[in-house]
């Protein structure tokens, strides 16, 4: 395992959409032990392939339980939260963003086995955030009331 660089916003590459992963290798298997290394010693709850520089649909979120998204698609969704987020690729902002309190999401795993993952609260957000990754979205395309974080005295947990 290793930690990888973690892309930020002022580089264009985050615009990009990610392509589906087509066959579970030895590098995404990689990728995917790299990305949980990279969240967990950045304090993250989750991460996307293009922060760490690939564009392929591959996300893991971590809120309790540690989840493993390859090629994830919202099926379901309901009701609306309007909560803060932040982004380990976004350093030093936060800001307030709508997202359905409930999601249905459709992955693959490791194994290339299909998932379906049903989740609320807080990491339904995660899952929304990181899937809009894929498609070159960050929280800011969508935030309200951004605001600076570096003069809050404590770090808080980034996706
Ligand atoms: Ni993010």
């Amino acid at each position: 395992m290793a930690l990888r660089n973690i892309v930020t916003d002022e580089d264009p590459f985050l615009k990009k959409k990610s392509r589906p992963v087509t066959e579970i290798t030895d590098r995404i298997r990689t990728l995917v032990e790299d990305m949980i290394e990279t969240m967990r010693d950045a304090d993250g709850v989750g991460i996307a392939a293009p922060q760490v520089g690939v564009l392929r649909r591959v996300a893991v979120v971590e809120v309790e339980d540690l989840y493993v998204l390859i090629n994830p698609v919202i099926t379901e969704m309901e009701g609306d939260q309007f909560n803060e987020e932040a982004c380990l690729s976004v350093p030093g902002r936060a800001g307030k963003v709508h997202r359905p309190t409930r999601v249905v999401c459709e992955c693959m795993d490791l194994d290339g086995n299909p998932q379906v993952h049903e989740v609320e609260g807080l990491t339904a957000v995660c899952f929304c955030h990181e899937i809009d990754h894929l498609d070159g979205i960050l929280f800011t395309d969508k935030a309200e009331e951004i605001r600076s974080t570096e003069l809050d005295g404590e770090e808080e947990d980034e996706e």
